[in-house]
């Protein structure tokens, strides 16, 4: 089984949890909501790319990496919302290597995928779009696909799936700890 295939089913479980707790699909979504769900984001983000950003090898691995950093995207929301991007901060570890940097990019590109549907019920509900405060969820636009794909196709040629899919789980599980907080 190629490595993206393994990353969806082993963590499945997972994806249904932290879904479980971004409470933000609901048709009473309010502003102030929206605004506590960046700033979780950017307490995730910002840790999480720092730490990515220090394993060399992914650059070679992906050579489009740094259009995939969304840390300036969930700040640039929160300054077009007139809020602060000064926020509490996950305690993320060293990322130990190529593999488990894998791992953490598929869950923190997945999410994009989940965004397409909360951008459009952000842009429904509170009127929100890319140049007003929902730059992060409608990240890539049109490109979406193509993005999901390219990483997809880099990841399949990973070394030791198995730490990759550890990765991701942990990835995913810091996603889970930090939101339920
Ligand atoms: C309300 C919140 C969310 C919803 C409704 C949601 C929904 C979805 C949906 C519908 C897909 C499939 C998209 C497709 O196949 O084109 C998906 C994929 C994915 N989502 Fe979420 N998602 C949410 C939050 C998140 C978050 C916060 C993360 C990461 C922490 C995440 C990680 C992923 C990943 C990694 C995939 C790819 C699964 C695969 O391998 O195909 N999602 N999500």
């Amino acid at each position: 089984m190629v490595l993206m295939e393994r990353l969806k089913l082993e963590t499945r479980d997972l994806h249904q949890a932290v879904e479980a707790r971004v409470d933000v699909m609901r048709p009473d979504l309010t502003l102030p909501d929206y605004q506590r769900l960046l700033a979780q984001f950017l307490g995730i983000y910002r840790p999480l790319e720092a730490r990515l950003q220090q394993v060399e090898p992914l650059r070679q691995l992906l050579p489009d990496l740094d259009a995939r950093w969304k840390t300036h995207l969930i700040e640039l929301d929160l300054d077009a919302l007139g809020c602060s991007t000064t926020t509490p901060e996950a305690e993320v570890s060293p990322i130990p290597g190529l593999p488990q940097a894998g791992g953490a990019l598929y869950v923190m590109e997945g999410a994009t995928l989940g965004g397409a549907i909360i951008a459009r019920h952000v842009a429904q509900h509170l009127h929100l779009y890319p140049h007003n405060g929902c730059a992060f969820f409608n990240n890539y636009g049109d490109r979406r696909g193509t993005m999901w794909k390219t990483l997809a196709d880099r990841l399949n040629t990973l070394p030791e799936p198995d730490a990759a899919v550890a990765g991701a789980r942990q990835t995913f599980t810091l996603f889970e700890h930090w939101l339920g907080r």
